[in-house]
């Protein structure tokens, strides 16, 4: 599925919040924002456009408006969504609602609490790496950005928690940015393959495939 597919048309400007429509593989969602959320952006986008084989149940880490969860949602897949930012969830829940899909939204630091194997994860994490000097006084801008002095921080944490929760056939997506790079050795014996690349004006996205081998 190529990544210029997905199509994004503005249809609806309601006070301060703005809904957008979005569609892939002839799968229409609509997806509201709200000022302290993560918005969809090229590595939403991206990672979207790598999940054509995502299946069974689903794990999302860090939903911020929900449109990966809920798209995933919305392909059958039965799907618990995860943030550590309240008014993520309470957007992602809504969004979920508004697209007909359940969704169960779970407010967590990453795996904390989170129990039972999933078939597919998902993360697209904060990723840009960020001195101590440059972190702002915006927290959920920041959660949604910082990943630490190398940009790996959650990234690190992702890959270190994620073999308890994968099936024995999962699969495990991830984005990464050329700014902060990528992890050479996978913990417990993944492995890992680029399944997506864009180059931006500043960075090369990429995203991830890690599963057992
Ligand atoms: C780059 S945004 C991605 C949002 C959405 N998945 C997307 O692709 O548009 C990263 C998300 O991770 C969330 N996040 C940051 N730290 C987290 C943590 N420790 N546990 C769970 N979620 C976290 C942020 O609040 C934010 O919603």
């Amino acid at each position: 599925m190529p990544y210029i597919s997905f199509i994004i048309q503005y249809v609806l400007r309601k006070s301060d919040e703005e809904m957008a429509t979005f569609r892939l593989e002839g799968i229409e969602l609509h997806i509201s924002g709200h000022t302290d959320v993560y918005e969809p952006s090229d590595d939403t986008f991206m990672l979207l456009d790598a999940l054509g084989d995502a299946r069974g149940r689903a794990l999302e880490i860090g939903t911020g408006s929900g449109i990966v969860a809920i798209w995933l949602a919305k392909r059958g897949l039965d799907v618990v969504a995860t943030d550590i930012n309240p008014h993520a969830l309470v957007l992602a829940r809504a969004n979920a609602r508004r697209n007909g899909v359940a969704l169960e939204a779970v407010g967590t630091d990453m795996f904390d609490g989170i129990r039972g194997l999933f078939d597919t994860i998902v993360f697209n994490p904060p990723y840009l790496p960020t001195a101590a000097e440059d972190i702002t006084d915006d927290r959920w801008f920041d959660a949604s950005v910082n990943g630490g002095p190398d940009g790996q921080m959650f990234t690190r944490r992702f890959l270190a928690g994620l073999k308890e929760r994968l099936s024995a056939n999962g699969a495990a997506y991830i984005v990464s940015s050329s700014l902060s790079g990528f992890p050479k050795k996978l913990p417990g014996g993944l492995v890992g393959r680029v399944v997506a690349e864009k180059k931006l004006e500043f960075e090369i996205l990429g995203v991830h495939r890690i599963a057992r081998p």
